[in-house]
């Protein structure tokens, strides 16, 4: 059996980094406030000449060297985002362009803040069924250029980045299981309005409440149900590497699950929500801490707009 292994992982954040508060000289908000009800300090923020693309190509390329990787072995490039500033090309066809990736599978998906492990799902398989040597999985997120600025309630718990990770087939260790899924409810509770096709403005919205309860279940049934499955105990993770939107949600999931608090990898207090990008972005920092070894378990969890959702578990 072949599996589908994570080489490594890299990233990008933009330089300028907001605290809370600086935040609080322009929104009606406290940095008491903004830590207590979501445990966020400081975001990451893009500058007027970045977009998600460029983002992308810079930790794509960071990757590829620091893999030493020649461009010509990369099978495919998987894009994991909702805020590309053009249709097209797609962000996966400017990452081939800039780093001189030819004759690649190349494709965008969007499944908002879920949209990494969508992303390494596909990935998965470009692997294990279609026989890539390496595959490029990327999430990146804009979330900047899509809040409304004036409203306090989401405009503090967003913040801009990328992250990536290498794939690469092996026999012995990798991807055990994964399984990403949809629900039939909840597209007004968080949703972007706003027309690409008019100059209505986009900007994002969420009824806060009602998704924090949504997500605190669905993060927890689709991380049990994934390891009862496939016969995976919680006292056999080693790690959490969750999508970071709430410390509050990151503490009720472990608990339900049953996993110690300091397994759990947050980075949202100096990260923000950075929507697809944060699940890489946090494994990228646990690898950095030199506290994740080969051979470790990882659980992967994942909530989004949609609602999407998605859960994975990984032999590093
Ligand atoms: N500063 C100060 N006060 C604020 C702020 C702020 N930044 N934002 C809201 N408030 C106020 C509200 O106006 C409200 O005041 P009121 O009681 O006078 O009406 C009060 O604080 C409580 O507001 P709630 O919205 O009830 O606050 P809550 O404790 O629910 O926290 C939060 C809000 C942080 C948004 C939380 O609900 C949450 O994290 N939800 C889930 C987010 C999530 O998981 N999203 C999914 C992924 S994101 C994606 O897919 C793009």
């Amino acid at each position: 059996m072949v599996f589908a292994r994570i080489v490594d992982a890299s990233y990008y954040l933009p330089e300028r980094q907001v605290s809370n508060h600086e935040l609080s000289e322009s929104l009606d908000t406290t940095d008491e406030w903004i830590v207590k009800r979501t445990g966020i300090q400081s975001r990451h923020l893009l500058s007027d000449n970045e977009t998600a693309a460029s983002m992308a190509i810079a930790a794509s390329q960071r990757l590829l060297s620091k893999c030493d990787i020649s461009p010509d072995h990369i099978g495919s490039i998987i894009v994991a985002t909702s805020t590309a500033h053009t249709a097209m090309p797609s962000t996966a066809c400017q990452i081939a362009n800039q780093l001189g990736i030819d004759q690649a599978f190349a494709l965008d998906v969007n499944a908002a803040c879920s949209g990494f492990l969508y992303a390494l799902s596909l990935g998965k398989d470009r692997i294990c069924i279609h026989a890539d040597r390496y595959c490029l999985v990327i999430g990146v997120d804009a979330m900047s250029r899509i809040l409304d600025w004036s409203d306090r309630s989401t405009a503090v718990l967003f913040g801009d980045g990328a992250g990536c990770v290498l794939l690469e087939p092996s026999v012995d260790q990798g991807l055990l299981a994964i399984r990403c899924g949809s629900e039939s409810r909840g597209e007004q509770l968080l949703h972007v309005s706003g027309n690409l096709h008019t100059s209505d403005p986009s900007t994002l919205s969420m009824q806060g409440k009602e998704v924090f309860k949504f997500a605190v279940e669905r993060l927890y049934s689709c991380a049990r149900d994934l390891m009862q499955r496939h016969n995976i105990s919680p006292e056999s993770i080693d790690w959490v590497v969750p999508h970071q939107a709430n410390i509050r949600i990151l503490d009720q999931v472990s608990r339900q699950i049953g996993i110690p608090p300091d397994r759990i990898v947050k980075t949202l207090d100096q990260h923000a929500n950075t929507s697809a990008a944060s699940i890489p972005l946090a494994l990228h920092t646990l690898l950095q801490s030199g506290n994740l070894k080969r051979g470790q378990r990882i659980l992967f969890n994942a909530f989004g707009s949609g609602f999407t959702w998605g859960a994975a578990v990984c032999d590093f």
